[in-house]
């Protein structure tokens, strides 16, 4: 058996790997199965990545996440406690997750379009579209931010603030003690919003998202804590992730001026193309687990505690699975789903809402503006994201 120090090893501070990550990972993925970085085993291989996503052996990565930031203890290190991303398989993580994914399961994130749509159209018309402007902050950041305070009853001025804390509080994924206090100080002021925010709801009960979270605490599917607890989850994984996917696929589309008219006069098409971006471009580049038990990965003996990546990046630009991986296409029926939410009982609660959300945009923008411009655009890259830092266009109707 192959142990850890034994792996080759991939250095993701390298040049090369920011400027062309995709390529470079496929190509590692070539050479080989399983290798390993400063964070932990980094799984490369396309069905090794599918099957260790949804492996009983291999459980949450987040309280080892918190040891390496050094989160103190307090209030914030209670939330995540608490949270469901510090859970296992088991019933308390089934019965944290199960009401959640109802309330937003296909039907029941549907039933949010036609909100989505009004704030796509507000947020969209209030953007300058005869000068060059920031599309981060006009639209990537506010909408996600916007939706969630719709689901929390809160005034859409919160939008900016919702944003801010959301990047600020994932950055949990960098890995990197240095940034544990301003996480600590986003997370600690956000708590607060969320009780001011259900206590606003319980006085004012409606049909939004925060007032069927309530109804769920009364009916006693989660406690008190619960609720709280998923009124932050649900700010906290939302508009970071969000906003930057929303930046990919406008990116990757609108660079494609024979595509963005396409989508314009088919735009039954458009859920075809975000999905083909969300597998060239993932947001996820990774997505963490960590070993439950030792165990063997691919003849690699894999102790207990071991913290282990699926490459989703290598995964989807697997030639096997995805020929010609680098062309973006349309005609990619057949081939494999990707797997920028992740799987099993980790998999992502948001998905099915935040693809609406991007279907929305995508609408809104092929039809208002068949000649936005880009005019700077730029990614950066970790091992565990795919983030867009610049993204400069002039709307043109
Ligand atoms: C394009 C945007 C998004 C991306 C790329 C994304 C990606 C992911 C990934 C990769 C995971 C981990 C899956 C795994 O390890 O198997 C995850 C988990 C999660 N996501 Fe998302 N996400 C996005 C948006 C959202 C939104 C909008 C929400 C909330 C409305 C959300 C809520 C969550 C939650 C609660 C979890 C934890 C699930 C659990 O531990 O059971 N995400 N997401």
């Amino acid at each position: 058996m192959t142990a850890i120090s034994e792996l080759p090893e991939i250095d993701f501070n390298t040049a090369l790997y920011q400027e062309h990550p995709f390529p470079i990972l496929a190509a590692l993925a070539k050479k080989w199965r399983v290798a390993r970085s400063q964070r932990g085993v980094e799984i490369l291989d396309y069905d090794l990545c599918r099957q260790m996503i949804v492996d009983t052996k291999l459980g949450t990565g987040h309280p080892r996440l918190m040891k390496v930031l050094d989160l103190p203890d307090g209030p914030v290190l209670q939330y995540k406690q608490g949270s469901i991303s510090y859970f296992n398989r088991g019933e308390e993580r089934r019965k944290l997750r199960q009401p959640i994914t109802r309330l937003l399961s296909p039907k029941g994130s549907e039933r949010f379009r036609r909100d989505v749509q009004a704030i796509v159209a507000d947020v969209v018309s209030r953007a300058p579209s005869t000068t060059s402007v920031d599309l981060i902050h006009h639209i990537c950041d506010p909408i996600p931010s916007r939706v969630y305070c719709q689901w929390m009853d809160a005034p859409k001025d919160d939008a900016a603030y919702i944003a801010k804390t959301s990047h600020l509080v994932q950055q949990v994924h960098t890995r990197d003690p240095a940034r544990t206090g301003d996480i600590v100080t986003a997370f600690e002021g956000f708590l607060d919003y969320a009780d001011e925010r259900i206590a606003e709801a319980r006085k004012t009960p409606s049909d939004s998202l925060i007032s069927d979270l309530i109804n769920v605490c009364d009916a006693g599917e989660l406690t008190t804590a619960d609720l709280r607890n998923w009124v932050i989850k649900l700010a906290e994984a939302n508009t970071d992730n969000s906003s930057h996917q929303i930046a990919s696929v406008i990116i990757e589309l609108a660079s494609r001026p024979d595509v963005w008219m396409q989508l314009r006069s088919e735009p039954n098409l458009i859920p075809v193309a975000i999905d083909e971006v969300m597998r060239l471009r993932p947001r996820s580049i990774s997505t963490s687990r960590e070993a439950l038990e030792d165990l063997e990965i691919d003849g690699v003996a894999i102790p207990k505690g071991t913290p282990v990546f699926a490459n989703i990046g290598a995964a989807h630009w697997d030639e096997r699975y995805y020929p010609n991986p680098s062309v973006f296409s349309l005609q990619r029926e057949g081939q494999p789903g990707h797997l920028n939410f992740g799987g099993g009982i980790f998999s992502c609660i948001g998905r099915h809402i935040i693809t609406i959300e991007i279907e929305e945009v995508i609408a809104r923008l092929t039809q208002d503006f068949p000649n936005l411009r880009l005019d700077s655009a730029r990614f950066e890259h970790t091992p565990m994201f795919t983030n867009v830092i610049v993204l400069e266009a002039t709307l043109r109707p």
